[in-house]
Order: structure tokens, then C-alpha cells, then sequence
């Protein structure tokens, strides 16, 4: 494979995304706002000095529009393949996949873990951001979905006019689990909830320690929803269905210190 070729297909792939998508400027049109999208590249071939999808421009111009990318290649070379599916430790962002057949199993490979999200393979699309602290006092930890969720962070930030203010969308069928252990030198926490999800099919729950469900986010809140918890270790599920995905949600977690 040319060096031409490595160079057209990235400026194709970050063009295609923006002309397939500048159906969403028109608000009043059915703007596809809230569906999960991808762009699909079924291929034979594949740059073996490794094509240019770089994360500063082909993968900035997917998450402007808020798309996937997907690569398929067929019966490539183990060159082209090692260039195209280079794992997570090389900051993969996209979903790639190679075969050498087109039976249901082949098409199995990249359907299941991409569009079902059944874990059968690393997804790409939806990787987590997971609990963390926001400060090294560890005085609050924040966790949140999409991973580039852009949303409101505090009671006086607001969401966005729709789409634009955030492009980033999480993923149908997700089932994520996040766990936050009360710290030592606390006696309850308070959770705050910024969120706008699918409403009575995509839910953020919370569960005890004992497992029991001790609090439910379904569909948006204009500011944010709060709740305290003195249970040592609290568990927040996350499930989304088939159909919408929304921008999200963003929690914060403080630890309330024993006195
Ligand atoms: C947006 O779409 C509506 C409905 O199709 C149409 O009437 C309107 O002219 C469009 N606006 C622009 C700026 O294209
Ligand atoms: C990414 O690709 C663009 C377009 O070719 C280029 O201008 C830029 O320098 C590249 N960035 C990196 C970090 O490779
Ligand atoms: C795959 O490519 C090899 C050559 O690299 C060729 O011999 C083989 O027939 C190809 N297989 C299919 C299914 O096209
Ligand atoms: C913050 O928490 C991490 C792990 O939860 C711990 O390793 C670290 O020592 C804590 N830092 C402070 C300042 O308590
Ligand atoms: C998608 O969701 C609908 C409505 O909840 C459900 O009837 C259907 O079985 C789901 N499809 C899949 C493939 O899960």
C-alpha cells in the first residue's frame, strides 16, 4: 500500500463523516439526535506503513459529529492487520476487525461486541472512565459516561442546546458496574447526579452494601439530583437498552469526614 493511499484514506474518512452529517444543523428535521452512529469501512486492504488515523484529526473529526468508526477488512495481509488492529495499548479509539470468511459467524465477530456490546470483544466506542478522585486530597471522585461526557459538572452549569453542546453519546446495551468504597475517615457520602438518559429504558442505579437498590436516574434533570449514603460500599449500575442514547451522566461522590 502507497503512502497516497494512507493519506486519502484519512482525509475521506474525515470528510465522509462530516458530509454524512451535517443533516443535524437543521433543528426542525428529524435530526437523528439521539441514536447511536457509526460509519462502517468494509475493506481488502489496509496501508501496511499503517494509515494515519490520527487522534488530533481523523479521530477529532468523528467525535465533532459524534460517530464511530468501524473498520472491516477482508483476508488482509498479517502486515495490514497489524497496522489496522493495534490494541488498546496504542490508544486504539476505533473498532476493527479482520476475516476471511462472510458467514454469519464472521459478521458475528464485529455485530456482537460493537452493536450488542456483549463484551465478547473490547468495544472501543464506549471505553470507561472509571471512579476516580478529583482532587489528591481525595475529598470528592467523580465518575461519568460517555467517557467524554460534557455536560454540566456543578448546580450552576447547564446543558447545552441539544446536540452541538455535546456530540459524545454512550452506547446501546451498556452494563457497567462502578464500585466506591466510603473511605476510612468518613461516616456517609454525598452523591450528586447530573444526567440525561433515555427515560424508563436507560437507568443509573445505586445499591448498598447489602445490594439493596437505594436510589434510580431515569430520563433528565434540568440541574442535578443529590442523595446521602452511609453505606461502606456503594455500587452503581449502569443499563441502556436498544434504542435513544443521550449525553449521559456525571456523578460526584464527597466523602462526608467523622468529626
Ligand atoms: C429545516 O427543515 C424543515 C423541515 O424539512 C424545512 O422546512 C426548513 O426549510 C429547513 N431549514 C433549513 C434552514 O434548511
Ligand atoms: C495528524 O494528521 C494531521 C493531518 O495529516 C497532521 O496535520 C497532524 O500533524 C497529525 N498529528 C499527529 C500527532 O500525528
Ligand atoms: C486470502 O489471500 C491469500 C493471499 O494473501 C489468497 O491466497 C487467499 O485465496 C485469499 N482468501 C480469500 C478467501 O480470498
Ligand atoms: C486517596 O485514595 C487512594 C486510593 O483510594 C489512596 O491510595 C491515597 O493514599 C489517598 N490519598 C489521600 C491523600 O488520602
Ligand atoms: C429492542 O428493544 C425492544 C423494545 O424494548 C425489544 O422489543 C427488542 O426485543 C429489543 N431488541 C433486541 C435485539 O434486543
Amino acid at each position: 500500500m502507497s503512502y497516497l493511499y494512507n493519506l486519502i484514506i484519512f482525509r475521506a474518512l474525515a470528510s465522509l463523516v462530516k458530509l454524512a452529517y451535517t443533516v443535524n444543523t437543521n433543528s426542525s428535521t428529524d435530526t437523528r439526535t439521539n441514536v447511536q452512529r457509526s460509519i462502517v469501512l468494509l475493506t481488502a486492504e489496509w496501508p501496511t506503513t499503517g494509515a494515519n488515523l490520527n487522534t488530533s484529526y481523523v479521530k477529532k473529526a468523528f467525535d465533532d459529529y459524534g460517530v464511530n468508526l468501524l473498520v472491516v477488512g477482508f483476508n488482509l495481509t498479517d502486515t495490514e492487520k497489524s497496522k489496522l488492529i493495534r490494541g488498546a495499548s496504542a490508544d486504539q479509539w476505533y473498532n476493527a476487525v479482520n476475516t476471511v470468511t462472510t458467514n454469519n459467524d464472521a459478521v458475528a465477530t464485529f455485530v456482537n461486541p460493537y452493536y450488542f456490546n456483549d463484551k465478547s470483544a473490547t468495544n472501543f466506542w464506549c471505553p470507561m472512565y472509571p471512579v476516580h478522585p478529583t482532587s489528591s486530597d481525595n475529598s470528592s471522585f467523580t465518575f461519568q459516561e460517555p467517557y467524554n461526557y460534557d455536560g454540566p459538572y456543578s448546580t450552576d452549569g447547564q446543558w447545552t442546546v441539544p446536540f452541538d453542546g455535546q456530540t459524545g453519546r454512550y452506547c446501546n446495551f451498556a452494563n457497567n458496574q462502578y464500585t466506591i468504597n466510603r473511605p476510612d475517615n468518613a461516616d456517609g457520602m454525598t452523591v450528586t447526579v447530573f444526567y440525561e438518559l433515555e427515560a424508563g429504558k436507560d437507568f443509573l442505579n445505586f445499591y448498598d452494601a447489602s445490594n439493596n437498590l437505594i436510589a434510580s436516574f431515569t430520563g433528565y434533570d434540568i440541574s442535578s439530583s443529590s442523595f446521602y449514603t452511609a453505606t461502606p460500599v456503594l455500587t452503581a449500575r449502569f443499563t441502556s437498552d436498544n434504542q435513544s442514547v443521550f449525553r449521559g451522566f456525571n456523578v460526584n461522590i464527597k466523602p462526608h469526614p467523622t468529626s
